[in-house]
């Protein structure tokens, strides 16, 4: 149970951070200019921008090569042992997928809400706490299948789906508090 709760939680890391630091480091120029498409409505709206992307894209690869980094050190937390991302290059590409992938679901739902008439901000339960999980995982499947098999077991997947929704309440409650959300969702 601890085991693969911490399994879940230290693979997950990378696509974790993205979102958090692109609440803090992100604004500026939206990466859809300010468009709209033939609805009218923006294709993708001003809560995301370019900065918020590089930056939780890089912030979530600085992570991971800290984890990379703790593996070699040390190899385990509490007693559990854990895996790792690969050799490093090719485990450069799967913390790459990781964060990048987190912060692609979460843009290529921002693409649905607006169809759907939401603006920016408007709660949309279960795809907002779950759709850079997803991003995350299709994009390291189509890059590192195999690490991906080994590593994202139906286990672990399970626990990610419980445990993702809970962090994500609990770090978004944060960030309203603290400032960088303009809703605790
Ligand atoms: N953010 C950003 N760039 C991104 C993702 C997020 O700058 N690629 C920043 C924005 O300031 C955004 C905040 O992080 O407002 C919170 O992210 P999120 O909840 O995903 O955006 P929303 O503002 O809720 O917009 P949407 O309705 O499109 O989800
Ligand atoms: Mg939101």
């Amino acid at each position: 149970m601890m085991e693969i709760v911490l399994t879940a939680v230290w693979l997950m890391l990378p696509a974790y951070i993205p979102n958090s630091t692109a609440a803090v480091f992100g604004g500026g120029k939206p990466i859809d200019g300010g468009r709209t498409l033939s609805d009218g409505r923006r294709i993708l709206g001003d809560g995301k921008t370019y900065r918020g992307l590089v930056a939780g894209t890089l912030c979530g690869m600085l992570l991971g090569l800290l984890q990379t980094y703790y593996l070699a050190v040390n190899g385990t937390i509490f007693g559990v042992e854990l895996p790792s991302f690969g050799e490093l290059p090719g485990g450069l590409v799967v913390i790459f997928t990781l964060a990048f992938g987190s912060l692609f679901g979460d843009m290529f739902m921002s693409f649905f809400k607006r169809r759907l008439g939401l603006k920016r901000g408007a709660p949309l339960p279960v795809i907002d706490q779950l759709d850079f999980v997803f991003g995350a995982w299709l994009l390291t499947y189509i890059a590192s299948p195999v690490w991906f098999t080994e590593n994202f077991t139906f286990g672990v997947i399970i626990a990610v789906l419980i445990i993702t929704p809970l962090l994500h309440f609990v770090t978004n409650v944060i960030g309203y508090f603290i400032g960088v959300k303009n809703e605790p969702w």
